[in-house]
C-alpha cells in the first residue's frame, strides 16, 4: 500500500539529477558559507526571515530540528565540486499522502541557470513514485516572483490566495500568500503535454559558473 512507504523509518534520501545530487542534510554539512546564505536580503525576503544574525550553532540546531522522516531537510549538491547550493524542506503527511515543499537556491551563482528545472523531474518522481505520495503543495508570498514563475511554468495550480496574510519581516507590510498544489495525476498529465520540457529536464540544464 503506497501510504505505508511514507511511514517507514527514515533512510537517508538520495535523489540523482544529471549535474546535481539531492540528499538528506546532516549537521556536518553546516559550513560558514551555508550560514552566510541566511544573511542575504534576497534569501531573507524569499523565506520572510527576520534580520537577525544566525550562527553556525543556530544552523546546526536548525538541521537537527528535522526528524528526517516526515520532516525532511534536503541539500542540493553540485556533483562537479561537492558544493551545497540549495535546500528543500519537505513536510510529509503520510496518512493523506500530501507533502508540502519549500525550496531555495542559496548560492547566488547558481540561480536562474536551470538548477530548479534540472531537479524537478527526479524530485517529483521520487516523492510521487518511490514514496507513493499523491499531492504536493507549496505556498508563495505574492512578492516572490521567481518562485511563482517556477510554479506556473511546471504545472502547479493556484488554489487560493490568502489576502494580506503574512507580515513582511522586512517592512511590516501585509503580503498576500498564494497556495499552490499539484497532484500525481496532474504531474503525469503535464509531462505528457510537455515532452520537450521533460526531455530538457532529463538532459540537465545547469549553466552555473561554478564559484569553486
Ligand atoms: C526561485 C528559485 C528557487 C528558482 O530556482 P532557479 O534554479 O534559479 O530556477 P531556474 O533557473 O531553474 O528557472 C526555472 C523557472 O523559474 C522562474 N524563475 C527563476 N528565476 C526567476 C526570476 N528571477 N524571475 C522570474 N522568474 C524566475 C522562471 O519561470 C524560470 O524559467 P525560465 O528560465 O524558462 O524563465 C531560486 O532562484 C531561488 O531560490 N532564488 C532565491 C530566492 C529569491 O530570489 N526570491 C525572490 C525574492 S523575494
Amino acid at each position: 500500500m503506497t501510504v505505508a512507504r511514507a511511514l517507514e523509518p527514515a533512510d537517508p534520501v538520495v535523489i540523482e539529477a544529471p549535474n546535481l545530487t539531492i540528499r538528506t542534510l546532516t549537521p556536518d554539512d553546516v559550513t560558514d558559507r551555508f550560514v552566510s546564505w541566511f544573511g542575504q536580503d534576497d534569501i531573507r525576503g524569499a523565506l520572510n526571515l527576520p534580520a537577525q544574525n544566525r550562527t553556525k550553532a543556530d544552523m546546526i540546531g536548525y538541521v537537527k530540528s528535522f526528524d528526517q522522516s516526515s520532516r525532511l531537510l534536503l541539500g542540493i549538491f553540485d556533483k562537479a565540486n561537492g558544493l551545497l547550493v540549495g535546500l528543500f524542506t519537505v513536510h510529509i503527511e503520510p496518512r493523506i499522502g500530501r507533502y508540502l515543499v519549500n525550496t531555495v537556491v542559496g548560492e547566488a551563482a547558481y540561480r536562474t541557470k536551470g538548477l530548479m528545472m534540472e531537479v524537478t523531474l527526479p524530485f517529483r518522481e521520487y516523492f510521487f513514485e518511490t514514496r507513493g505520495l499523491k499531492v504536493m503543495t507549496a505556498t508563495a508570498l505574492a512578492t516572490n516572483k521567481p518562485i511563482i514563475g517556477y510554479l506556473e511554468k511546471t504545472g502547479w495550480t493556484l488554489n487560493q490566495t490568502l489576502k494580506a496574510h503574512t507580515k513582511s519581516q522586512a517592512d511590516g507590510t501585509m503580503i498576500d500568500l498564494h497556495l499552490y498544489s499539484i497532484t500525481r495525476d496532474a504531474w503525469q498529465a503535464w509531462k505528457t503535454a510537455n515532452p520537450d520540457a521533460v526531455q530538457a529536464m532529463a538532459k540537465g540544464l545547469l549553466r552555473a559558473e561554478r564559484p569553486i
